[in-house]
């Protein structure tokens, strides 16, 4: 039986998923050779592409059976929620969607996070739900994984879902429920916790650049 994370995130799943041009859009972002901090990184899918293009990386993660996998980069075993790593960084990163939970106290909660440990003049890089995002239950590769959305519900803008993956023989699943975000909600999540969105860094509207509200 695979190791499953307290999310139920697949350890094997993230072991295995290639990394799909995040490190590259974030390297696009910020300055060169900057240390960051990486908040959910699981198995380091786009931890070691950012070490690979010169970046240093601290991963953050509650699973130390995901972080085991990392190389490279410095990790801390952490609930997102409450952790405490002592001092700020250039560049944050919440990646995987953390700011689409339907809980808008969880979604500050995370964001918070950011804002505790980004610099004042410094980046936070958020991953959310693309805006054209629509639902495909057809089979896809990534890798040597195969997926798909094995079923799924919308009620307005609350979304949820069970996806299915194939890979290494074993058949996983991670059951999933989000909330579609508008522009208006995420300023105003930002706003809770000191931050403002600065720009859109993909044609999809899926990575959003914020930084300290007192950032000129
Ligand atoms: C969907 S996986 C994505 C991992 C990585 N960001 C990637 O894109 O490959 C989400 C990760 O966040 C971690 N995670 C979920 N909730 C967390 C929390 N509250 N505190 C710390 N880590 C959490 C899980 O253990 C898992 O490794």
């Amino acid at each position: 039986m695979s190791d499953i994370a307290p999310d139920g995130s697949p350890v094997l799943l993230y072991a295995r998923l290639p990394s799909l041009g995040e490190a590259e859009l974030i390297h696009e972002a910020v300055p060169p050779g900057c240390e960051i901090l990486e908040l959910g990184a699981g198995a380091g899918r786009i931890t070691h592409a950012l070490l690979a293009l010169g970046h240093r990386v601290v991963a953050v993660d509650n699973s130390s059976a995901m972080l085991a996998l990392i190389r490279g980069a410095g990790t801390i075993v952490a609930d997102l929620e409450t952790v405490d790593v002592g001092r700020r960084f250039p560049v944050v990163v919440l990646a995987s969607n953390f700011i689409n939970d339907r809980d808008p106290g969880t979604r500050r909660i995370y964001l918070a996070t950011c804002a505790r440990h980004v610099l004042p003049n410094g980046q936070v890089l958020l991953q959310g739900f693309p805006r054209d995002w629509t639902p495909s239950t057809e089979w896809s590769d990534l890798g040597d994984v195969r997926l798909r959305l094995r079923s799924f519900e919308q009620d307005g803008d609350r979304i949820s879902g069970e996806m299915e993956y194939r890979v290494d023989g074993e058949q996983l699943f991670h059951i999933f429920e989000s909330k579609l975000l508008s522009d208006d909600e995420l300023d105003a999540d930002l706003r809770a916790v000191g931050l403002r969105r600065q720009r859109t860094l993909d044609e999809r509207g899926a990575w959003t650049e914020a930084v300290p509200q007192a950032r000129s």
